[in-house]
């Protein structure tokens, strides 16, 4: 164990390990992990209840505070020397996509819990508590739409109607909730929501850019807004022997129609729009059955408000004019407009890579994250660092120890900065 000296000048920085972060993550990984190295570890199942077991126990190891709100968003707090000041917030999620990766959360959440530690072992006092959080449902891959934690946390989306979505299987988050609550109790904070003084997300990139220019942090200055919405075509059963092609109500082929009609209306010569459908369900499914029912998702995405209201706008029009007979339903599940993160922070994160001496450049984001509502509650920004290749949503997603480090070092130290204010 080394015994960090408690000389007056030494940075809150200067507490991080590295072999600690590394390891955590591996340990964090090994929960919900796949045959081919990557993790899934889906929102609210027995899975993400072990990690956040996981978790607990070594916050109630080092005697912190622990505690669970009405949407399943879990807080760790270390305490200030000034308890009723708001606290600072640091985090980000532990559910993952199906085929996701050992970082893509789980590094916010991990840099996040290796700062108190760091300060703790250095015996050094903030005057504002810090709390790391681990908000409920990031991904959305079970639940729809994502980041469902922090949207309630903020006020973007109501408690009840959240805790009332199910995911295929019928199953409500209010009922996961519950299992996930029995199976990892922590003490419930009434309600959700409280005044915070400021939050900084760490996260892998999820793109190429810090890599292929040879930086280790991201100043995150913004992120992209997204509209994610479901489209339903109702047709008609039929046999694929005897029903003539004129007499179809044929879901799929509607359905295809809707989606090739939808890319044209996406395309983009300058390749900045981000157009994904990402699941595509027919029903019933029988290679000798007229596909009755077709059930897709849209993933829209912009830099641009005008763009994604322009174009977000127009998807119902298009869906119902390449229907081809078939009953189509567009359900509008979520819009977030494009965030611009708070300059103080912004500048903390870039002062504090500076005075690390870490190679750095300011960066969109394209990937959504948590710290998009929270940038509605207060002072809020993010750190970036690499991941090889830029790959992300992907089991092979991997991340160097010493660039986890060093950006969990520009955490601490923007972190104490806003905590000491
Ligand atoms: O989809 C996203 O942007 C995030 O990675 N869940
Ligand atoms: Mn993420
Ligand atoms: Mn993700």
């Amino acid at each position: 164990m080394a015994v960090v000296t408690r000389a007056r000048n030494m940075r809150a920085s200067d507490g991080v390990r590295e072999d600690r972060l590394w390891r955590r993550h591996m340990e964090m990984g090994a929960i919900g992990a796949t045959p081919k190295g990557g993790v899934n570890r889906q929102a609210l199942s027995p899975e993400d209840a072990k990690a956040r077991a996981l978790l607990m126990s070594w916050a109630k190891a080092r005697g912190f505070g622990v505690a669970v709100d009405a949407i399943g968003n879990l807080f760790i707090r270390r305490e200030g020397t000034d308890p009723a000041a708001r606290p600072i917030l640091t985090g980000s999620h532990l559910d993952t996509q199906p085929t996701g990766g050992k970082f893509d959360g789980a590094y916010g959440v991990l840099a996040g819990f290796e700062v108190l530690e760091a300060l703790d072992d250095m015996g050094q006092q903030t005057r504002r508590p810090i709390e790391l959080v681990v908000w409920m449902n990031e991904e959305g891959s079970r639940f729809q739409p994502g980041t469902v934690g922090s949207s309630v946390f903020a006020g973007s989306h109501g408690l009840n109607e959240m805790l009332a979505v199910a995911d295929r299987a019928g199953v409500s988050v209010r009922d996961a909730l519950a299992q996930t609550l029995a199976a990892a109790p922590a003490p419930l904070r009434p309600g959700v929501g409280f005044p915070i003084d400021g939050y900084i997300e760490a996260h892998i990139e999820q793109g190429p850019r810090l890599e292929a220019t040879g930086k280790t942090i991201g100043v995150v200055t913004s992120v992209q807004g997204s509209r994610r919405f479901t489209i339903d075509v109702l047709g008609e059963e039929a046999h694929a022997g005897t029903t003539p092609l004129r007499a179809r109500k044929d879901a799929l082929s509607a359905a295809v129609s809707i989606v090739s009609a939808l890319e044209r209306l996406m395309h983009d010569d300058t390749d900045t729009i981000r157009f994904t459908v990402g699941r595509f369900e027919v029903f019933p499914g029988s290679p000798n059955t007229v596909p009755g029912k077709v059930h897709f998702t849209i993933d829209f995405r912009h830099p641009d408000g005008a763009v994604l209201r322009r174009l977000g706008d127009q998807i119902a029009t298009v869906a119902a004019a390449h229907a081809k007979g078939c009953a189509v339903t567009v359900t509008d599940l979520s819009y977030v407009e494009p965030t611009v993160f708070a300059p103080e922070v912004i500048d903390l994160v870039r002062v504090s890579a500076d005075a690390l001496g870490l190679p750095h450049m300011d960066m969109p984001s394209g990937a959504g994250h948590d710290a998009m509502h929270i940038n509605a509650l207060c002072p809020t920004g993010m750190v970036f660092v690499p991941c090889l290749r830029g790959v992300s949503h992907n089991e092979a997603e991997s991340a160097t120890p010493s660039d986890l480090a060093a950006g969990c070092r520009v955490l601490a130290d923007a972190l104490v900065a806003l905590a000491n204010r």
